[in-house]
């Protein structure tokens, strides 16, 4: 298959919803300061890949992208907000984002907070009003709070911060990547099961995948974060050194941290076996997740 195209097919999807999303909010019913600085960063560029996940997950299921676009586009809403979030001087103090000023560089760190708030809350209610039965979207929201929560994303990021400058062990790098990214990543993959009603040993398949590519593409982050650019990254190449960062290659070296990801992506193909060609995209996400420059 070819996974360029596939890739940029379900951009455009995701992003063609996200322009509806965006244009509701001009009609004056939310502060136009606010309004700017969300869609600033929500168009900004950004590969999408939540998004993707949750409905190449949903047709590895057998079901068709269109009808879990409201679901999948909610999931770049809460990555979106998370990106601006870690960005602020309070957490990696970022200043460059998708190759574009971050947030708070633009609209100051106030309403970078608030439409971090902003997007992370109307990700729910965009879920809660897609079309599926109401057991199933609950299902869903249950999934990505979980992901995305104090026991997922947010603690990570908690740990990732409280670290920083200090040496951790090996296990608290593995909670903070397998957390801090790898939560929502799995959900995103689960997501797309969930909607399709997949059966318990499939669905339990695709969470195996998801949290091996989860952990995968945090291991891939923090050696782009050293080999990469900052044109090719769209963000400040070498800041995790610079702000004293616990990540894969500054404990383990790059190579050794290249071995891993590559056996965790191994591991994620081997988790799809029992799957036909719809999961096709899948696995070729998977060896995306490790050759990928940006
Ligand atoms: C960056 O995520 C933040 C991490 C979890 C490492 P992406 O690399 O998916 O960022 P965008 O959405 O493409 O900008
Ligand atoms: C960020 O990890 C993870 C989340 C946004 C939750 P990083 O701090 O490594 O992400 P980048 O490198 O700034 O994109
Ligand atoms: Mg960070
Ligand atoms: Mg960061
Ligand atoms: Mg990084």
């Amino acid at each position: 298959m070819n996974l360029d195209k596939y890739l940029k097919d379900k951009q455009m999807l995701v992003n063609g919803f996200l322009k509806g999303y965006i244009a509701q909010g001009k009609n004056g019913s939310c502060p136009r300061r606010l309004h700017k600085s969300m869609a600033y960063s929500l168009t900004a560029g950004g590969k999408r890949l939540r998004p993707i996940l949750a409905i190449a997950g949903y047709e590895a299921a057998g079901g068709r992208a269109k009808n879990i676009l409201p679901v999948a586009s909610a999931l770049e809403l809460i990555h979106t907000y998370s990106l601006i979030h870690d960005d602020l001087p309070a957490m990696d103090n970022d200043a460059l984002r998708r190759n574009k000023p971050t947030n708070h560089i633009v609209f100051g760190e106030a309403a970078a907070i608030l439409a971090g708030d902003a997007l992370l809350t109307d990700a729910f209610g965009m879920i809660a009003g897609a079309n599926a039965k109401s057991e199933v979207l609950a299902d869903i929201i249950k999934e990505v709070s979980y992901a995305c929560g104090p026991q997922g994303m947010v603690g990570g990021q908690m740990v990732d911060i409280m670290l920083e400058g200090k040496k951790a062990k090996k296990s608290e790098i593995v909670y903070i990547h397998t957390h801090k990214t790898g939560a929502f990543i799995r959900a995103s993959v689960r997501v797309g099961a969930i909607m399709a009603g997949t059966a318990k040993n499939k669905l339990q398949a695709l969470t195996t995948y998801g949290e091996n590519i989860g952990l995968a593409f945090q291991i891939v982050d923090d050696i782009l974060d050293i080999t990469g650019t900052d044109r090719e990254l769209g963000k400040t190449a070498g800041a995790d050194i610079s702000r004293g960062k616990n990540t894969y290659p500054t404990v383990f070296g790059i190579d050794k941290s290249r071995k891993k990801a590559e056996s965790l992506i191994e591991n994620s193909i081997e988790a799809l076996r029992g799957f036909d060609k719809k999961a096709e995209p899948l696995r070729e996400i998977a060896r995306y997740i490790i050759s990928r420059r940006s």
